[in-house]
């Protein structure tokens, strides 16, 4: 791998927790595989270190423990000597000044990194002071992190506010699922062989299964997740995006924006799901006391932080369609939560059934003919299909090739966030959200939300450690199809 160009990364929230938990991490695995630029430093800013020595005494606590083999010393001690540390206080503009001296201290030309790893609500104000500080010449990017905003409006807002002072080619909208290698390879097997395309549409696939399912609860976030659940946490950015993958035109090129721009026209070809239809296409549930990864859990009302009448959802199911000639009248079947069965995510392509039973399959074996592509814990693509079952007669059974792609190359694979670092510093915008993808999304959600709130009835309760309600199965079951781990 080339080595980046030189950089400073700004990192606003150095103190937080995606910094510790992710950035920081990843910027060490790229250090350590000498993909950094000797010139690159790391300016971590914040307010809960004293100073240098404070910062670095956290990193090491923090920080380390989250490198996935293990940091050894030599490489962990050079990594510690890029990263500065700054107490910034987002509102003041003198703060600001020094930053701007701290950085024109370095020699020659570098590019700017600022990651904006904080609430939301201070993107606004920091992207003012960069920028009044100098701090967005044309070498200068800004990694904004989700949740960008509630709604339409407040993202449009914060778009607007920070496209004031960036032009959109310096903006990197960040959606980590983006940044997954097994995300990144549904592209490449999409489009980089002959085999599926022509299957890959509506005379072929009977429905569409994505599914992330997350055994963990809500993990001390409880005031953020109160107020804002499993459909603006994940549907609308994570889920939608995979949706896109799956169901995007091929590009003419691997230019961001050529990519970006098929990803837009799906997410504008999604069938509006309005008032009434919200209660038939929709499904949201709340976990209840139960088991999890093997452990008791507390109902979700319980959790610390959490509204003990809360109504926000923590498990999404939803029956979303494209209305364009590849995917009309196809189902998309899209379903995520915390605390359920196991932590999975899984794209489930469900191919329709052959024109004549030649063979007289049983009902059973119906919709037998699947690819499940797995993205994590493990990376795995199958093909389940029927063969014959020994022996006399004429017997179908289901069977499947599977393809474990982590043991088909022997390069580490690198971290979401690692990939996404070097991409922002290398400049290169393809697995960032563009401001109109985003605006589309929210658009296309939206509608549902406000049922919800109008509505206001109560979601769903399912116990901690399963798939979620029973709703969720009946939304398929109209379908006459069920989800994959049901079959
Ligand atoms: C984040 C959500 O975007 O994605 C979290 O805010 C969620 O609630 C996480 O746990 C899941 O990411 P991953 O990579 O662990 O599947």
């Amino acid at each position: 791998m080339p080595t980046t160009p030189a950089f400073d990364m700004v990192l606003f929230g150095g103190t937080g927790d995606l910094a510790m938990r992710k950035i920081l991490p990843a910027l060490f695995e790229a250090h350590r595989d000498a993909t950094l630029h000797e010139q690159g430093r790391i300016i971590a800013l914040g307010r809960a270190a004293s100073s240098r020595d404070d910062y670095l005494r956290q990193v090491e606590a923090q920080a380390r423990t989250h490198v996935r083999v293990g940091a050894d010393d030599a490489a962990w001690r050079s990594f510690l000597e890029r990263i500065d540390f700054l107490k910034l206080d987002s509102s003041n503009a003198a703060d600001f000044q020094q930053l701007a001296g701290l950085l024109a201290r370095a020699d020659g030309e570098r590019v700017v990194v600022c990651y904006l790893a904080t609430a939301p609500r201070l993107f606004t104000e920091i992207c003012a002071h960069l920028a009044a500080s100098g701090l967005n010449h044309g070498n200068v990017r800004v990694v904004l992190e989700k949740p960008l905003g509630h709604d339409l409006a407040s993202s449009a807002q914060i778009n607007a506010e920070v496209g004031k002072h960036f032009a959109e080619h310096q903006i990197y909208r960040i959606d980590h699922y983006l940044g997954k290698e097994s995300v990144q390879n549904l592209m490449a097997i999409r489009f980089g062989n002959v085999l599926f395309e022509p299957l890959w549409r509506r005379e072929w696939i009977d429905h569409v299964q994505i599914t992330i399912a997350e055994d963990l609860g809500v993990e001390g976030r409880g005031e953020f997740y109160d107020r804002t659940g499993a459909l603006r946490d994940m549907l609308q950015n994570h889920l939608l995006q995979l949706l896109c993958m799956v169901a995007m035109e091929p590009p003419a090129n691997l230019h961001a924006d050529a990519v970006r721009d098929e990803k837009l026209k799906v997410l504008k070809a999604l069938r509006p799901i309005l008032q009434d239809d919200v209660p038939r296409y929709t499904v949201r549930g709340q976990y209840r006391a139960g088991a999890a990864g093997g452990k008791p859990a507390i109902g979700y009302r319980d959790e610390p932080d959490v509204a003990p009448d809360s109504r926000t959802e923590t498990f999404v199911a939803v029956r979303a369609e494209i209305a364009n000639w590849r995917w009309s009248g196809v189902p998309f079947f899209l379903r995520t939560g915390k605390r359920m069965a196991e932590r999975l995510a899984e794209i489930v392509i469900s191919f329709r059934d052959v024109p004549m039973r030649l063979f007289g399959m049983p009902s059973a074996l119906q919709g037998a003919n699947r690819m499940v592509i797995r993205l994590q814990p493990d990376e795995r693509i199958s093909l389940h299909f029927l063969a014959k079952q020994a022996g006399d007669g004429m017997r179908l059974q289901p069977t499947s090739l599977a393809l474990d792609l982590l043991s088909t190359s022997q390069r580490r694979r690198a971290d979401a966030y690692e990939r996404l670092l070097l991409d922002v510093i290398r400049g290169q915008l393809g697995l960032f959200m563009r401001r109109d993808e985003l605006a589309a999304a929210w658009r296309w959600v939206e509608p549902i939300l406000e049922t919800w709130e109008a509505e206001g009835s109560e979601p769903k309760p399912y116990t901690a450690g399963t798939w979620g309600p029973a709703a969720s199965s009946a939304l398929l079951s109209r379908d006459g199809v069920s989800w994959h781990e049901e079959l």
